[in-house]
Formats: C-alpha cells, structure tokens, sequence
C-alpha cells in the first residue's frame, strides 16, 4: 500500500469517529450520517484503485446488483419494519466478512503468499462470528417480522449444549491452525457456527430482539475486523472496531433503558410462559372520551406532554401532531415531548420520526430529563404509546416489562390515552393505565384524532 493510500485511509477512519459522534444528537445526526458515508466511500474507492485488481467484471456486477437491491430495500421499507431491515444488513455484513476472510484462505491454498499466525487466528474467528451473526440476525429478522413465533424457544440443557459448540468451533480451529492441511474441518466449522447462531436466538424472546440486533451488529463489526486482519487492511480493522464498539454500547444502553443485564436478556427466556391477565381488564371498565371532549381539556391546560410511541409512528401521524403542537403553543400552553429510550421499534426511532415533522429539537426531552415534570403537569397525553407508560414494569414481577423504568404519565393530573383498543402493546401485557380513574380513553387511528383535535382547536 502507497503513503497516499494509507492517508486516505486515515482520512475514513476519522470521518468514521466524526461520524459517530455527530450521530449521538438529533441536531447532527444527518451531518454525523454524511461524514461515515463519506468516510466509506473514499474506503472503497482507495481500496478498489490501491490494490492489484485483476479483473473489474464481478465487482462491477456486484456493485450493481446490491446497490439496485439495496435502494430498492431502503426506499421501500416501512420505517416500522426498520429493526428487521437492520438486522438482515448486519447478517449479510457478517456473511461477506465470513466468505471474504475464506477467500483469503483459498488465495494462500492456491499457492499465493503466506499467512501469518494472526491471520490464522483471525480467520477461525471470521468464520465463526461471521457465521454466528448471518444466522442469528435471520432468526431475529423472521421473529421480529413475525414469520416465526416471537416466544422463546427452550429446550433441556440449551446453555450447556449451546457452550459445546462454542467449545468445538475453538478446539477445531485450533486443529485447523496447527495443520492448514485439515481444510474439511473448514465447512464443520461453519455448519456448527450456523447451528450455534440459531440456537443462541431462539431461546430469547421478540420484546428483546431490539437488543440481540444491537448485539449481533457488534458481532458484524467484530468480524469485519478480524477479516481486516486476516486481509492486513487497516480501515476494515478500524472500522470493524467502531461497529464492533459502538454496537456493544447501544446494547448497554438499552439494557440499561430496560433495567436488565445482557446475561438476563440472552438466558432468561423472558416472554415464555406468561400470559397477559386479559381476563381482568375484560371486567373492568374504562373512561372514554371524544375528540370534543378531549381538546377542550388541552385548550384549558396550562401544560401538557406528549408521550408518542409505536402506534403514532404506524398512524403516520407525526406532521400532524406537530401541527396540534404549533397550535397548543400559540394559545401559550407549555406543550413538550417525553421520549422513552425504547418507544417504538429502533433505538431512536421518536426522534427520527418527529425529526421529520420538524419538530424543535428543545422540545424532544428524553425520559430522564422529564420524568419528575409529569407531577407538574396538567396534561399527560399518550399516543399510540403503551408499554412504555405501562406501570406493570414497577411491581409486576412475572411480567416481561418488570424492571423498564417507564414514564410517569400517572403522576400527572389527567391522563389521555389515544390508541384504536385496549389492546396490549409489544409484549403482551395489560396495562392497568388504562382503567386509573384519572385516564381518559380516546378510541380511535391516531392520525384521525388528532386531525379532529387539530381542527377543533382550531375553531
Ligand atoms: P407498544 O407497547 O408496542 O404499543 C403501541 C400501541 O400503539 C399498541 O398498544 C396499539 O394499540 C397502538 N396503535 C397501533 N396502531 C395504532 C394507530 N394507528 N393509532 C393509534 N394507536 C395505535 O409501543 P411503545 O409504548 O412505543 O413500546 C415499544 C415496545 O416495543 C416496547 O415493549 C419495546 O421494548 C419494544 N421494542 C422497542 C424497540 C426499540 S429499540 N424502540 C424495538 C423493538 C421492540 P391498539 O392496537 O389498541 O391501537
């Protein structure tokens, strides 16, 4: 590699780290997105003019043919369905660093330069991770997509069978470095990974799979890595790591925002086994509203917060929304948004919603910095949101949601709940919210309510 290729190599690895640290706030996370984009382009483009490349025909097809699919992909995708998107792309990323790494082998065993015992290593550790999160991230995928049941799948001794395999894709490997000539243990090797990353998955149940997919994307970054070792490339290295790193923080944070450890996500089989006391809430009744009567309680509030979750993003109803908002400040009425860390579908997914109806960026506060105002407020107005607000979490141990720390809509002094039934939010549980004396239940798409509600206020 020349000087210039390793500067411009360099140059990615930075606009890399400047990427991801734009990308930890809404006000310049697009920025922090262009700068990796950028970043990963002059990557490829060094990488394609550096090396000795032999014949263009394949990369050409290859380009070609992902990136159709890909921005077929990308513009066609529900920003709902966004978490499976996700986690099929760290797949297909564990894969390519899997069969590049193998390449790489293949180049050596027709002859080509050595390998030194790193790249060994690094090769076993391809195999395997990249195997490991190709499988696992489809599991995810189908379980999320709801193509396959969301319940954990258990089975006697799961962990201790689950560990052999780990133990003999090492014990193999280690065969295999000390004597390349034993290229059939190659295939075993990835046939027991594919088992093992389907195996890990699906014991855990689809309320987590938000956090297996961070974790698997960690896994994709820790294979490109190794495979960067294996090739002696430095940017794939670095930028392995960062996926590999920030990956693992997001699953930290999440469990965090969960109030679990990873070992309780990945062996606890949470979800098996319980079902929702559906037959309780059917003998309790509820306080329903109209639209009427729910805009003439916002007109008089001095307060107000919004707590949007997995349903407004479905309504589509975020320009809307922000329109009622325009309004409820035009008439002096303090109305802000509480965002829970795990409302909707993806890390951040209210935020990039209500980015996008442009929403000021001052008024979008993160569940620590407004949990202690609901007390205050007059307003606590909840759409399409459930588990996020669901008081189950604080006391209910049975229950998947004990333990998330939850937004205290109930300590403020009306409670309104917009959503189409009383039916239970992602994991399946009642929420008794819904039947407080102070909760008042407007029925009905959320993107039609508050288009009523934007009218009346109108008037
Ligand atoms: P959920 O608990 O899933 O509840 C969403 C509610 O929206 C549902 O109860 C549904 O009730 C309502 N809804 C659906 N369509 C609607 C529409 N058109 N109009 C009005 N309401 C509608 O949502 P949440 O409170 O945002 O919680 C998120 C859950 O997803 C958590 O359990 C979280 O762990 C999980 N999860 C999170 C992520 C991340 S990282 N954010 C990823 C995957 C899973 P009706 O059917 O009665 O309308």
């Amino acid at each position: 590699m020349n000087v210039l290729s390793a500067i411009a190599y360099l140059v990615a690895a930075v606009l890399f780290i400047m990427g991801l640290k734009l990308l930890s706030s809404p006000k310049t996370a697009r920025r922090g997105n262009m700068l990796g984009a950028l970043g990963m382009l002059i990557a490829v483009v060094v990488t394609l003019t550096d090396q000795v490349i032999i014949d263009f025909t394949y990369i050409v097809v290859g380009l070609v043919v992902g990136g159709a699919i890909g921005a077929f992909l990308a513009r066609k995708v529900q920003m709902t369905s966004m978490p499976q998107m996700v986690g099929l792309l760290n797949g297909f990323g564990g894969a390519a660093s899997a069969l590049v790494a193998y390449a790489e082998y293949m180049r050596f065993a027709a002859g080509g330069p050595d390998m030194a015992i790193h790249a060994w290593i690094a090769l076993i550790l391809s195999l395997l991770i990249g195997t490991v999160t190709l499988t696992g991230s489809v599991i995810a995928a189908a379980k999320l997509q709801g193509v396959m049941t969301s319940a954990p799948i258990l089975y006697p001794f799961q962990k201790q069978i689950n560990a052999l395999m780990l133990v003999a894709v090492l014990v193999m490997g280690s065969f295999f470095i000390m004597d390349p000539s034993l290229w059939y243990l190659l295939p075993i090797i990835v046939f027991v990974s594919a088992v093992l990353g389907v195996t890990s998955v699906i014991p855990i149940g689809g309320a987590d799979m938000p956090v297996v997919i961070s974790l698997l994307n960690s896994y994709s970054g820790m294979a490109a890595a190794a495979t960067g070792f294996v090739l002696g490339n430095n940017v794939l290295i670095v930028s392995g790591t960062l996926v590999g790193a920030s990956g693992i923080i997001l699953t930290d944070i999440m469990c965090k925002a969960m109030n679990r450890s990873l070992a309780n996500v990945l062996f606890a089989g949470v979800g098996a086994e319980y079902e929702a006391g559906a037959t309780t809430s059917e003998q309790r009744t509820v306080v329903r509203y109209t639209a009427d009567d729910a805009a003439f309680i916002l007109e008089n509030a001095q307060s107000v917060i919004i707590v949007p979750g997995y349903g407004l993003a479905v309504a589509q109803a975020q320009h809307v929304l922000q329109e009622m908002v325009n309004i409820l400040h035009a008439k002096g009425i303090d109305a802000r948004y509480a965002i829970h860390p795990v409302a909707g579908r993806m890390p951040g997914h209210m935020n990039v919603l209500l980015a996008e109806a442009n929403a000021p960026y001052d008024i979008l506060l993160e569940m620590d910095q407004i949990n202690d105002d609901f007390k205050n407020t007059d307003v606590a107005l909840v759409l399409g949101a459930n588990d996020v607000v669901n008081p189950a979490a604080r006391y209910k141990k049975e229950s998947p949601l004990y333990g998330m720390p939850i937004l205290n809509v109930d300590h403020a002094r009306t409670v309104m709940v917009c959503k189409r039934s009383l039916n239970p939010g992602f994991a399946g549980e009642d929420n008794e919210l819904f039947y407080d004396k102070k909760t008042m239940m407007v029925f009905g798409d959320a993107k039609a309510t508050i288009t009523k509600l934007v009218q009346l206020l109108k008037k």
